[in-house]
């Protein structure tokens, strides 16, 4: 049977009950929001090491959790990639368990990618060389070792990856890191008196793993002290399952300037911004008024469907909207930049150029489950098997992939591609569909146009559920590129 990074410190974080009321005390305490360390690739030769490792965070202070993370102890540095260029990265794997390290909407070719297939043993170093030739965007990394990701990416193994270029430079967006462009990686865990504990059980199999306590970048109760003007958010969903429905406590507007694939032909002004696991979204902030604001979260909802009835609505009663961060504006109103009126020009891609549709249910696995068996998840009713190749595909060949999910809402995700969005339950897509995308949440059908410009011939890309429990139970399969 496989070791549990946190089922140790479960046992050592349940010790008296009094602990318990003093780090309730400590929770309430606001605390700086942590900004991972920027590492940018032209620094550093062009060659980046990243160390995967584990390590003690303390969430709340005093209390110690036994974490994962890369260089550190939790989470890893931000990395940043200029277009145009080979970045060596070198992970070592410092674990004493396989781990591999997924450089997710990233556009290169299928042995690069750091899925299930490039397992780095413990002790070894993978030294990929990746050609970056995208467009600038907040993209990520993380692990992806198949039955284990959704455990090492909850104990800390994820990361960003920026990928900058000159159009992007050429717009004078807020980019002055950790200042006025804030890494924001969003959340939710479960702990007990204070310390990091792993959800286990039939629950986190159907729902993925979900936590009672919001963190950003690994701070729990954050507050971000930011300029008094435009800033630029970079919001990556990191949890293992749970669904954000994000606004302001006073509703202001802001502008959405990036989806996954990157910018937006322009800005669209939103109240609200839907993300689920796996998806990022840039928006721009006006905190010119100083005032005090925090970014809050509503309930998620997203629970299957088990005869008619929300299998989770017991623990969503009396949860409200909560704080995901508070920001502090800071000094006197600073002339700052406004938001451009474009951003950057994309080439559509025609529909008709499509040659071929595929169909790819993601599937529950209920029936099961509900016979008493362990029941399964899959795609089209298979579940993910490593050794099969369940898709060929042929390289530059333009697709529509018709995405659905069983019981409840799913994330889809591609590697190796950017795909558009063509329609939604058979209408139009709305206005958070636009936008190159990596990963989609589909539960009614979603028409997908995909165009394969990256080859996996030596190893397969993955398409996947992104709640990781689901992707770990094998709602998960794999496609060459020839
Ligand atoms: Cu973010 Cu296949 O993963
Ligand atoms: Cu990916
Ligand atoms: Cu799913």
């Amino acid at each position: 049977t496989r070791r549990s990074f946190l089922a140790g410190a479960a046992l050592a974080g349940g010790t008296a009950f009094a602990a318990s009321s003093t780090w309730r005390v400590a929770a309430a305490e606001p605390q700086e929001l942590r900004i991972p360390e920027l590492i940018d690739a032209r620094s550093q030769g062009r060659s980046i090491s990243l160390r995967a490792q584990a390590g003690r965070t303390s969430f709340f202070p005093g209390k110690e959790s036994r974490t994962l993370g890369y260089n550190g102890s939790y989470l890893g540095p931000t990395l940043r990639v200029h277009r145009g260029d080979d970045v060596e990265i070198a992970v070592t794997n410092a674990l004493d368990e396989e781990t591999s390290v997924h450089w997710h909407g990233l556009l290169i070719p299928g042995e690069l990618d750091g899925g299930p297939h490039q397992m780095i043993r413990p002790g070894a170093t993978w030294r990929p060389v990746l050609p970056i030739r995208q467009p600038a965007a907040t993209l990520w990394y993380h692990s992806h070792v198949h039955g284990r990701t959704a455990e090492q990416v909850y104990a800390g193994l994820a990361g960003l990856l920026l990928v900058t270029d000159d159009d992007e430079k050429a717009l004078a967006l807020p980019s002055e890191y950790g200042v006025d462009d804030l890494p924001l990686v969003l959340q939710d865990r479960q702990f007990e008196s204070g310390r990091l504990i792993l959800p286990e059980g039939m629950m986190t199999l159907m729902h993925g793993r979900r936590g009672d306590t919001l963190l950003v970048n690994g701070t729990a109760n954050p507050v971000a002290r930011v300029p008094r003007r435009l800033v630029r958010l970079r919001l990556v969903n990191g949890s293992n399952a749970r669904f954000y429905d994000l606004a302001f406590a006073d509703d202001r507007a802001f502008h959405w300037i990036a989806s996954e694939g990157g910018l937006l032909e322009r800005p669209v002004e939103l109240r609200s911004l839907s993300l689920a696991p796996g998806e990022r979204a840039e928006i721009l902030v006006d905190f010119a008024d100083g005032r005090a604001i925090a970014l809050e979260a509503g309930p998620d909802t997203n629970a299957p469907m088990v005869m008619g009835m929300l299998a989770r609505a017991a623990d969503l009663i009396g949860r409200g909207r909560e704080p995901v961060l508070r920001f502090e504006p800071q000094g006197g109103e600073a002339p700052g930049v406004k938001v451009p009126e474009r951003l950057v020009a994309h080439e559509r891609l025609d529909p008709s150029r499509a040659v071929r549709r595929r169909r790819f249910a993601m599937t529950m696995g209920m029936g099961g489950m509900m016979g008493g068996g362990m029941g399964m998840h899959g795609i089209n009713g298979r579940p993910y098997d490593m050794e099969r190749i369940d898709e060929e595909v042929r390289l530059g060949d333009v697709e529509i992939w018709e995405v659905s999910g069983e019981m409840m809402a799913h994330p889809f995700h591609i590697h190796g591609v950017h795909f558009e969005v063509l329609s939604r339950s058979g209408a139009a897509p709305g206005p958070r569909d636009q936008g190159l995308r990596d990963t989609v949440v589909a539960q009614e059908p979603v028409e997908l146009l995909v165009r394969f410009t990256q080859p996996a011939v030596a190893a397969p890309f993955m398409y996947h559920c992104h709640i990781l429990e689901h992707e770990d139970n094998g709602m998960m399969g794999q496609f060459v590129v020839r």
